[in-house]
């Protein structure tokens, strides 16, 4: 079974902080066939970043804001061939810090603004909800409003991973139960393939994220309907990083 692990490094990370890094975890990684190790690392430093994971199973990719290539004008852009460019096959796109200063994140016109014709990247797309949303029992719901103001706008569905990441376990060491993860990801699986029913469960990668740690993630990436993992905290340290990428799955 092929999974995804995935780092956020969010807004982290030097030159100096990389090389370390890459010290220890590449001396200390087990390359597996059955796992894609992907690296979001601050968008500056991807060109840096790319020289030390030139290795098979290890992708990079961009944390946004990408445009497409119609877009020559947007100041503080990035169209996705530079992206690509610089080595990246990934972006991440709407992740819950994001959404804060980019309210129109899931407004249609800023989503079809960003990924309009992007066909050259994978799409990790970031959907969850806040803790009031879960207290109301209103959380599919929620996911639902988040993922249709996707596929209006980008229906490239082969090209779309979906990581569900509630936003109130980011950074917070709380986690939903391991049946509320599983049922969660089926139900946004069930809801992609009632929109485009060619496609099977297999076809479709969600990931979970928030609060992912060394200790938690070998349950998490053996739970049905999961196909893999975006890591943040955790990801920033090799040695724990390293733990969860040599998990036996
Ligand atoms: P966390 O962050 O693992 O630190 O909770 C996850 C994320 O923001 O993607």
């Amino acid at each position: 079974m092929n999974k995804i692990i995935a780092a956020n490094w969010k807004n982290n990370g030097d030159k100096e902080f990389i090389k370390k890094y890459f010290d220890y975890f590449l001396k200390n990684i087990k390359i597996k066939n059955n796992i894609k190790i992907i690296f979001f690392p601050p968008d500056i430093y991807i060109d840096y970043f790319y020289n030390f994971i030139k290795k098979p199973n290890f992708y990079v990719g961009g944390q946004d804001l990408v445009c497409n290539s119609d877009n020559s004008t947007l100041t503080g852009g990035t169209r996705s061939e530079m992206f690509v460019d610089n080595g990246c096959e990934y972006i991440l796109v709407g992740h819950s810090e994001k959404r804060i200063y980019e309210s129109g994140i899931f407004d249609n016109k800023n989503i079809s603004y960003k990924l309009k014709n992007i066909n050259n990247l994978k799409v990790v797309f970031c959907i969850g909800e806040e803790i009031l949303d879960r207290e109301n029992n209103n959380t599919n719901n929620i996911l639902i409003s988040q993922l249709n103001d996707l596929l209006l706008n980008y229906n490239n569905i082969n090209n779309i991973i979906v990581a569900y990441e509630p936003v109130w376990a980011i950074g917070t060491g709380k986690i939903p139960s391991n049946t509320e993860i599983s049922k969660t990801h089926e139900f946004i699986k069930n809801f992609i393939i009632e929109k485009f029913p060619s496609l099977k469960e297999k076809d479709i990668m969600i990931l979970y994220g928030g609060s992912v740690n060394s200790k938690n993630a070998s349950t998490i990436l053996k739970l049905n309907h999961v196909d893999g993992v975006l890591v943040g905290g955790a990801s920033l340290d090799a040695i724990e990083f390293a733990k969860i990428c040599n998990i036996e799955l």
